[in-house]
């Protein structure tokens, strides 16, 4: 038997923060080889909100050599720009024809999103987990990894797929798989720094409430020194008084490797002036050597171009047989 197919993807929209780093892409890096793997920069995602021309190009180009620099490993992987591969939006208009509304209405981060743009709520929007799903289904995904923010898109997903069977597989085999959603226990939910009750977010304008990934050495000790902590000594996890407490103790044990057990006798006597020098040296320690080679990519565009250019030729081939396996099933008429 062939190796299992993983899905996933990130918007190049913004910086990329700690909270993206551990909620999936390291877990991507950790689990490729034991997978047949998809990454996708998802532009058309991107500007589901208003959104900047001039940037879209290079913001793209940042996550691809992102993707590169944090370990993704083109031996195991293929790394490719959704817009690059006509099939996600021609498989998104499909789906939106089998897809109730009220499904989409119901979907918690169209309601959040759609309440901080006011009047200018566009159809995209509502539509996002739509494409999403086209993502996910063109690819015969076994596994999405994800942070838990994503959960009801993935259920969503499996929902969409499930229905395109029902109503238009023959008896012999589903059109499409069903995806099932990999969410670590650990880091699938990073907190801010400025409110241990709200997950980490690009769209936060408080710049102080994230690590991004290329934060400088400088900025990552400010902005640690400035979170938002508590008057309580000794450091514990799993307080549910505490929830900077718990997030703070939780990115230290992430970045530095150490199980919770070590950590909670390192830190349980600790007062917040000694915690936080020593999170803030593994957060630099483990972004110093990303920060490096995603500068050398950077500056590497034409092997950029040839990575993202076999990239999309690999993941056109394969969207493509379901984008024509979809069509036959609707009872399409094929080119002639
Ligand atoms: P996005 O920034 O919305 O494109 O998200 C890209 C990936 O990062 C998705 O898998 C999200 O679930 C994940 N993610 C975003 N924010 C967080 C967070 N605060 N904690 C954990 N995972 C996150
Ligand atoms: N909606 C995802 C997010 O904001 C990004 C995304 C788009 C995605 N298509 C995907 C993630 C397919 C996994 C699989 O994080």
């Amino acid at each position: 038997m062939g190796k299992q197919r993983v899905l996933s993807g990130v918007q190049p929209t913004g910086n990329l923060h700690l909270g993206n780093y551990l909620g999936a892409i390291r877990n991507w890096v950790e689990i490729q080889q034991h997978y047949d793997n998809f990454f996708c920069v998802v532009d058309l995602h991107a500007i589901t909100v208003p959104h900047r021309p001039a940037t879209l190009a290079q913001d793209t180009y940042a996550i691809a050599a992102l993707y590169l620099a944090c370990g993704i490993d083109l031996q195991y992987s293929t790394i490719f720009i959704q817009s690059h591969v006509s099939a996600h939006s021609e498989l998104a208009w499909l789906l939106n024809c089998v897809t109730p509304l009220n499904w989409l209405e119901r979907m918690i981060q169209f309601k959040e999103k759609a309440l901080k743009q006011g009047e200018n709520v566009s159809v995209g929007l509502l539509d996002y987990p739509v494409l999403m799903a086209a993502d996910i289904l063109l690819y015969d995904a076994d596994l999405v990894p994800v942070g838990e923010d994503q959960k009801q898109h993935l259920e969503l997903t499996r929902d969409i797929a499930a229905r395109v069977n029902d109503q238009f597989a023959g008896p012999e085999a589903p059109v499409l798989k069903i995806p099932d959603p990999l969410i670590r226990s650990e880091g699938a939910r990073v907190m801010s720094l400025t409110d241990g009750t709200r997950k980490m977010s690009k769209s936060d304008p408080l710049e102080q409430s994230r690590i991004n990934l290329l934060d400088s050495p400088d900025d990552i000790i400010k902005k640690l020194k400035r979170c938002k902590t508590d008057p309580i000594r000794g450091l514990t996890f799993d307080d549910r008084d505490r929830p900077e407490c718990h997030n703070l103790l939780t990115l230290y044990r992430l970045l530095s490797g150490k199980d919770k057990t070590t950590v909670a006798a390192e830190c349980a006597d600790m007062g917040w002036g000694q915690f936080k020098p020593l999170l803030a040296a593994v957060a630099i320690a483990a972004l110093e050597p990303i920060q490096a080679k995603y500068r050398e990519l950077m500056d590497s565009r034409d092997y950029l171009n040839t990575v993202l250019r076999q990239g999309q030729e690999k993941a056109a081939v394969v969207a493509g047989a379901t984008l024509t396996r979809v069509k036959d099933a609707l009872g399409y008429l094929p080119p002639l």
